[in-house]
This record gives C-alpha cells, structure tokens and sequence, in this order.
C-alpha cells in the first residue's frame, strides 16, 4: 500500500535547517527558520526557564496524564498575561483557554473547531502569510482566500486594499490575524490600523482568530497585545492562537494555547468543549512540561520580572540587528536601500531580492533564507555581518 506514496521535496522552512546543519562551511550563516539566536549563533534557555525547571523537577511527583484543557493554572494565568487583568471580557468570564502542542497545535485544534461550527468556513489569510498557515489550516477542510497585505514596492502595508478585500468577508468568515511581528514581512499594523479592523469586524461580523507566536518580541509585551485586546473589545467571537516557542524559547516543548472569546461565558465554554473534544481525537492530550514551565514563571513574581527582562534584551537586540544590517548594508554602498528593515517588527524582513540570488547566496555563500527573501535578523551577528552583507550586495 505505501509503494503508492512518493518522497516529497523538504518541507521549504524546516528544510532549511537541515541542508544549514549539514554544511560544512565555517562562514555559514543561518537566515531561515524563526529561532533566536545570540551573537555567537547560540539558541539559549532562558535563565528563568531554568529556574523554573528546578522548581519543576522538586514539585513534579507524577507523570500521570495531566487534564484535557491542560493545567488549570497555565490556563488562568496565560489570559491576563495577554489580555492584562482588567480586560471587560476576562471580568465576563468570556475567554478560555486550552492548552494545545505549540502554537501550530493550537491552529490546527482552532481551525478544526470552526470547521465543525460552519463546514467549509471561508478563511482569509494575509497575502503573503506564513507559508505554513494554508496548508495546516486548509488542511482542517477550511477554504483559504488571500486578502492583500504587503506592498513589495514600499516594503510597507497595503492598508486601503486590505480593508476593500476585508469588506467582502462576511459573518461566515474567519479572518486571521498576525498579532504582532508579521511573519514573514515584520510589517504591523499600527494601532490606529486595529482600531479600524476592529471597527471593520463588527461591521461585518466575521470572526478573526489572532495567531501570537511573537509576544513581546515586536515592541513590548503590552503594546504587542493591543489588537487582540481591541478586538476583543469589539466583537462577540474571538480565537487567539498562542505559542510560547520564540517568547520562553520553549521551542521544542511545544507549548501553546487557544484561546476561545464567546459571545457570553456558556458560548465560550461550549466552544471549548468542542476544542477538547477534537484534541481528544487528534491527539488526545497535551505536552506537560513547557506548560508547567510556563506556568512556575507566569505565577513567580520575581521569576516572572527575570524572564520579562531577559525578552526586553531579546527584543532590543534584535532591533539592534535590524539597524546593524541596514546600515551596514548603506556604509557598503548597497544600490538596494535596505533601510525599510529598521521599521519592521520581530524576527523577519523580507529582503525584496531574487530567487537566482537567493540561490547564489545559498551557493556561494551558504547564506540560508526562505525562497521568499524572508530572511531571520535573529540570525545576524556581529561576526557575521561583515561576510553576510558582502555577500549580499556582491549578489545584487
Ligand atoms: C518560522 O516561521 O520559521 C517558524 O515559525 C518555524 C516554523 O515552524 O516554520
């Protein structure tokens, strides 16, 4: 039977990783996936994820399953660190929370959920979003259209057609979201832009659902929850996926969660059930150790302030590689102004260069970007800037 299935090409993020980790260049540089990485190249643990593991260890006295929705005070703990304390809809007891297998988990369970609620949902995406977001979403049997986003010549947002292709969804609709630090543009929508959407989703009663893989790594934990927090203002039904891969570097713990918005608190947790119920049978229950990780830092105080500071620096250096390469890249004497990176949010830029000089960066280099020119800052260091931007303008 499976002499049927053939060998498919390396997944186009993933697979960047692991042509990055077989080369044997030593100026190698890795520009792909969205991993932090420090000067020395370096995917740390956070000092207070390490804490929290001792804690953890002492404390954990089974391995027993933990329950469907996961840990009762990751759940109640994670809400209010996004939506802050007073939020109206946390006072309504509106929103819940699940504990899902990272934030692509907490998609895939969102995304299923609403295809139960309305079968073959259409579900609009930003063009372009993250080149995982079609396939695990569309996966779940929802229709995907594109609404117009990023505008290739200003590096910028194309806010006017993104509102006239937005006007066409409808009640029946599902609208996602990047909540901050788009992936892969890194360009946001200001505050004033999610004042306006969220005007626009009550208008037209579509449904967004907030993907937040990067809270806190655009500028700041606060600012970075404004449009969830707006929309959550503003319309009866909200998903919000969250993952705490790049903000804990929990990566490979899969830790995240799905937030479900009801009209009402009986709305939202028949919703839920619904969310544990397809977990049940997708995967039946969620990881334990990221989520009991996360939730030691999000109930410590002092834990909590450790791991907040030590984002803050992983945010400002990142900002500080963005204005690095830019610059660097000006000093050079590039013919391509690059300076539009210094505007961008997060880990990703879209380079705006060629497939044939991605190739030959990839070639000649072992510089490492997605297809698209999304090219991780993370990446850059100050020892490799020098290799990285000389390469690149020798491609130009
Ligand atoms: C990325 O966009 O590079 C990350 O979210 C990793 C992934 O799973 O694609």
């Amino acid at each position: 039977m499976l002499e049927s299935l053939e060998k498919l090409a390396a997944d186009p993020i993933l697979g960047l990783t692991a042509a990055y980790n077989q080369d044997n260049n030593p100026n190698k540089v890795d520009l792909g996936a969205g991993v932090y990485k420090d000067a020395d190249g370096n995917t740390p643990v956070f000092a207070a994820v390490k804490k929290a593991e001792t804690i953890w260890h002492a404390q954990e006295t089974t391995k027993a399953y933990i329950a469907q929705p996961g840990f009762e005070d990751f759940n109640s703990h994670l809400v209010p660190h996004l939506f802050g304390q007073n939020h109206p809809a946390l006072k309504d007891n509106r929103l819940t929370s699940i504990m899902a297998p990272g934030g692509s988990g907490a998609l895939r369970i969102g995304a299923e959920m609403l295809n139960r609620a309305q079968p073959n949902a259409t579900l609009w995406v930003s063009s372009p979003s993250w080149g995982n977001h079609t396939p695990l979403l569309g996966s779940a049997g929802l229709n995907i259209q594109e609404y117009a986003y990023y505008d290739k010549e200003s590096h910028g947002l194309r806010f006017d057609d993104m509102l006239s292709d937005l006007k066409q969804a409808t009640k029946d609709d599902v609208v996602l979201l990047h909540g901050c630090c788009h992936n892969p543009t890194g360009v946001d929508l200001s505050k004033d832009q999610w004042d306006v959407i969220a005007q626009l989703a009550q208008q037209q009663g579509f449904l967004p659902f907030v993907d937040t893989a990067y809270h806190g790594l655009g500028e700041g934990l606060v600012e970075d929850a404004y449009g969830i927090c707006k929309l959550a203002e503003s319309v009866d039904e909200m998903l919000v996926s969250y993952s705490c891969s790049k903000n804990f570097g929990l990566y490979r713990e899969r830790t995240g969660a799905i937030i479900v918005l009801g009209k009402n608190q009986e709305a939202a947790e028949a919703s839920s059930s619904h969310i544990t119920n397809i977990a049940r049978q997708i995967y039946s229950l969620p990881p334990a150790y990221g989520g009991a990780i996360v939730k030691i830092i999000l109930q410590d105080q002092e834990l909590y302030e450790n791991w907040k500071q030590e984002l803050d620096e992983m945010r400002e250096r990142i900002n500080g590689l963005r204005v690095l390469f830019a610059d660097t890249l000006a000093d050079k004497g590039s013919s391509t102004d690059f300076s539009f990176i210094k505007d961008q949010y997060g880990m990703f830029s879209f380079l705006g260069i060629s497939k044939e000089q991605i190739q030959r960066l990839r070639d000649e280099y072992s510089i490492y970007m997605v297809g698209s020119s999304r090219a991780n800052v993370a990446g850059i260091s100050p020892k490799n800037i020098d290799y990285l931007t000389d390469a690149i303008i020798s491609v130009l």
